[in-house]
């Protein structure tokens, strides 16, 4: 997501770095392989990452501006980290895929400082009604659905995180405030192979037959094709929520 692009020129990446502004010790909850982290550490904050994957974590160690950053292989629902270690918390499209939710609220309330903030981006699971969003969600539904039971993805995450209602409903319990909600439009357009390389990479494609996905890749080329414009950009817009809240200035209930 990288390449996207918000109406003011931002990634969504952008966007959530600059909902933290002015934090100093930052944990990138879920971090990936360190995009955001390098963009908190450029901007002079004391990142921190964790993630349940070590092989992301690896290539987040292998940029050169995270030499020195904590980057630690763990649970979001058992953060390995003390009590009110953090003044923020940042979360780039995982929140909406980690299970035990309401115990990954009560890790950050508990690892974040009193009024420490939290600001999580999460999918929207909804097309921005460009086109190519849509297309590619028709395509590969059927797919997924047909696919033997051994390629079946089980179904990710809690649902409450993809609308602002679930969100309170996880989080204010824990100790956060209701919180601010948004959505974003973003652009990830390009030439019909780019639109695919990243939508693909948003979506797990990895239970899937490889010839399976070659097929749908084929066919998505063809149908996006006939979306581009003179210049043969095809329109993609995906729709991102992003939810925004501070801790109470008592912290959490210990
Ligand atoms: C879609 S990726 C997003 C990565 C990164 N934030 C980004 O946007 O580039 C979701 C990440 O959340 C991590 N993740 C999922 N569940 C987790 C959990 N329970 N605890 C820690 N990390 C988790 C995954 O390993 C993965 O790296």
């Amino acid at each position: 997501m990288s390449h996207g692009r918000a109406p003011d020129g931002r990634s969504s990446y952008e966007i959530l770095r600059d909902h933290v502004s002015g934090h100093v010790r930052v944990l990138d909850l879920g971090c990936g392989d360190g995009f955001l982290l390098d963009l908190l550490v450029k901007s002079g904050h004391q990142a921190a990452g964790v993630d349940l994957s070590s092989a992301d974590l690896a290539l987040a160690r292998q940029r050169p501006s995270l030499r020195g950053v904590p980057l630690t292989t763990g649970r979001a629902q058992e953060l390995p980290f003390a009590d009110d270690s953090f003044d923020a918390c940042v979360s780039h499209m995982a929140f909406m895929l980690m299970p035990d939710i309401d115990q990954v609220a009560a890790e950050l309330a508990r690892v974040l400082a009193p009024g420490g903030h939290l600001a999580l981006i999460v999918s929207s699971g909804q097309a921005g009604g460009s086109g190519s969003y849509e297309l590619f969600q028709k395509l590969i539904r059927p797919a997924f659905d047909g696919a033997p039971p051994e390629q079946q993805i089980p179904p990710l995450g809690d649902k409450r995180t993809l609308h602002r209602d679930g969100i309170d409903e996880i989080l204010v319990p824990a100790g956060f405030s209701p919180i601010a909600w948004d959505t974003e439009p973003i652009d990830l357009g390009g030439t019909a192979e780019q639109v695919w390389s990243r939508l693909s990479m948003i979506y797990n494609f990895m239970p899937l037959d490889p010839a399976v996905v070659r097929s749908l890749e084929a066919e998505f080329l063809t149908q996006a094709a006939k979306l581009a414009d003179a210049d043969g950009r095809v329109p993609c817009t995906m729709n991102v929520h992003i939810a925004d809240t501070s801790l109470s200035q008592l912290g959490f209930s210990r």
